[in-house]
């Protein structure tokens, strides 16, 4: 089959190089892609935000399946209008990516279904908000409850704290109307699990953990990011905590997504807290994580492209057995541009990636572009991801690196100590 893929990331880098590889994958598309991307894929230059323009790509192309990456097209219905057009897509409905799309919707469905998040309460007023927050007391978190990139949750640890993240976010200066609603919950305490399944309606298939290391500095330190690293599996995820979270979590989704008309048909990333009383949602994503993606494209085995052409059709249940998790640790170290999360520069030269993408290791393109003369260079935030995989996080992690060190960007860094967590 012919299959157009979404997006310009790392994660798009990663789903398009293990679509590839997928014996009934004919030839893979991507719509805008990157330099990265190009050695797998052939790119379009169609944004993600043009939705009238991916279809008509779609068209054109006549591919079989189309898959979605980010958010931010699902929420605004690309996949409902794939759909319209007679095109297969692997990626929510507008409707159903309201799992990630409205905080203030998740935790409705949530409570409706008794399933086990953070307790809570959502707010449009200042007023009444401050005074939730001074009945609860901190730490407290405060959220808002539309679309604002990753950026929308203050961890507060203070009331004050709290009363100010709540006043910016309604008055909507920081966030737009993403911010006119907010969720302010109980604070969780415990470790965090990234976990994803293929989900088709009601059946799925249970595509394994990952955990992120957020913050931007050595030893968890410093400012939130997007992810400057990741490594599959969790160490904490283990065959009965995994069940555990597919029965009172996973499946319980599904059903009550069905059950309210909303059936969900792509892939849920579950971020989980494992606190003292079990696993509790923080947070869905209706897409791959980037960078966990990466960390389980380099573990995956068998025909991904049939997979996700399974779910698209749901018929999961056939495809179920041509797939598997290889029992291997794999590890991504993100290489993002000196400054980032802050202000960054762009169009810093980089070299050494030939030499990089050698010896086990891939590097995933995330932010990048070629030059006018032809140089691949710096274009965003977080820009490369160098990933490998091995049987131990060690050896993993010691590949990686030693690509890390043969990339040649003096004006990049990475941290040093992704999969820390794992001895
Ligand atoms: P979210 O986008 O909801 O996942 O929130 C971003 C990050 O904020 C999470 O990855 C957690 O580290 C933290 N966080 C969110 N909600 C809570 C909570 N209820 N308790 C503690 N930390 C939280
Ligand atoms: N790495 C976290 C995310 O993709 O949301």
């Amino acid at each position: 089959m012919n299959i157009l893929v979404i997006g310009s990331g790392g994660r798009e880098h990663a789903l398009c190089w293990r679509l590839k590889q997928s014996a009934s994958c004919k030839a893979v598309h991507c719509a805008p892609g990157n330099p990265g991307i190009e050695s797998v894929a052939t790119c379009h230059a169609v944004s993600v935000d043009d939705i009238n323009g991916l279809v008509a790509l779609a068209q054109k192309l006549g591919v079989d399946l189309v898959v979605v990456g980010p958010e931010a097209p699902l929420v605004a219905g690309v996949a409902d209008a794939m759909r319209a057009a007679g095109i297969a897509t692997f990626g929510p409905s507008k409707a159903a990516a309201q799992l990630e799309g409205s905080k203030a919707f998740l935790k409705d469905f949530f409570a409706r279904h008794k399933l086990p998040t953070a307790a809570y309460k959502t707010f449009t007023d200042a007023d009444a908000a401050y005074a939730y927050i001074d009945a609860m007391g901190a730490p407290i978190v405060v959220k808002t409850s539309g679309l604002a990139a990753g950026k929308g949750v203050t961890v507060a640890m203070t009331t004050g704290e709290a009363k100010e993240a709540a006043r910016e976010m309604l008055s909507g200066a920081l966030f737009g109307d993403a911010g006119r609603t907010i969720v302010i919950e109980e604070f969780l305490e415990g470790e965090e699990i990234s976990y994803f399944a293929i989900c088709s309606g009601t059946d799925f298939l249970p595509l394994g953990s990952a955990q992120d290391h957020k913050r931007v500095g050595d030893g968890d330190t410093g400012p939130n990011t997007g992810g400057m690293g990741a490594y599959s599996p969790a160490r904490l995820m283990t065959p009965a905590l995994e069940k555990l979270v597919n029965e009172t979590i996973i499946q319980p989704t599904l059903d009550g997504m069905a059950a309210e008309g909303n059936p969900f048909h792509g892939v849920l990333f579950a971020g989980l807290m494992m606190t003292k009383q079990g696993p509790k949602l923080l947070e869905y994503n209706v897409r791959f994580g980037d960078p966990e993606c990466q960390t389980l494209m380099m573990r995956l085995t068998g025909d991904f492209a049939a997979v996700l052409m399974a779910a698209a059709k749901g018929q999961l249940a056939d495809a179920k057995k041509d797939f598997s998790m290889k029992d291997t640790h794999s590890v991504c170290v993100v290489m993002a541009a000196t400054g980032y999360p802050g202000a960054y520069k762009k169009g810093t030269v980089i070299r050494g990636l030939e030499q990089a993408n050698t010896d086990g290791a891939i590097v995933f393109h995330a932010g990048t572009k070629r030059s006018a003369d032809g140089h691949i260079v710096a274009d965003g935030g977080r820009v490369l991801g160098v990933s490998a995989v091995a049987g131990d996080v060690k050896t993993a992690r010691a590949v990686a690196y030693a690509a890390v060190d043969r990339v040649e960007w003096p004006e990049g860094f990475c941290r040093r100590d992704i999969g820390w967590r794992v001895a």
